[in-house]
């Protein structure tokens, strides 16, 4: 499972990466107003700056709802580096122009994604990457997981070639289970990232190990 994070913020996008276990990033437009990046320029310099730091695909979110004004944006979006995927919204003009941009050689995530139904659709119109929504679905009191499992059996038995992107991870033990239900990609706040890390046996035998080298010299 490919480790992507979800978050514009440079220096959590550096730690992440410094880890050496990064594999891309992706945005949406509440993360990227959070870090008060404002204005056309400065949002493509962003995007640009992303793709510099890390080496994989980064997604950019379209901010257009409508087919034309949707490519549009797509296409410049696109120009700014090899490694930028097109971030559409799953609606109707979302899916055609997810088909325009597959068949015009252009990389996608169909983001907001809740159910099976609409991840065959993305598949059909040929996206890169699907984007389930596992937090925001078990927000609803509904189990997200069990969303990326049955996409997964879906384009499995189906021969779909786009990638399951489990998104809206809130804890280690999403992407635990995401990895667990096939997910190809997780996109992982870095706290849930760094929380993979954490157990207390660990903390208590290398206090030993170290207090026993100490005894040793
Ligand atoms: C990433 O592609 C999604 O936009 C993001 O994971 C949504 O996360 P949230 O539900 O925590 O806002």
């Amino acid at each position: 499972m490919k480790f992507f994070i979800d978050t514009a913020n440079l220096a959590q996008i550096q730690e992440a990466n410094d880890l050496g276990i990064l594999d891309g990033v992706t945005t949406n437009p509440s993360l990227m107003a959070k870090e008060g990046i404002k204005g056309h320029d400065a949002i493509m310099a962003h995007y640009k700056t992303i793709c510099e730091m890390v080496d994989g695909p980064v997604s950019a979110e379209v901010l257009s709802t409508s087919f034309a004004e949707i490519v549009e944006e797509g296409k410049k979006l696109a120009a700014i580096h090899p490694n930028i995927v097109v971030k559409v919204p799953m609606i109707k003009d979302g899916i055609k122009a997810i088909k325009w941009f597959t068949d015009n050689g252009i990389k996608t995530n169909c983001t907001l994604v809740f159910s099976a139904g609409q991840a065959i659709l993305a598949a059909k119109a040929g996206a890169t990457f699907v984007s389930p929504f596992i937090g925001r679905i078990d927000d609803s009191s509904w189990d997200g997981v069990q969303l990326i499992e049955q996409i997964v059996n879906i384009y499995n038995s189906q021969g779909y070639m786009t990638e399951v992107l489990a998104a809206s991870i809130r804890n280690p033990l999403h992407i635990v289970r995401c990895a667990e239900a096939g997910a190809d990609v997780c996109t992982c706040p870095l706290s849930s990232i760094l929380g993979l890390l954490k157990h207390p046996l660990t903390d208590l035998g290398l206090e030993q190990f170290l207090k026993d080298a100490k005894s040793m010299q």
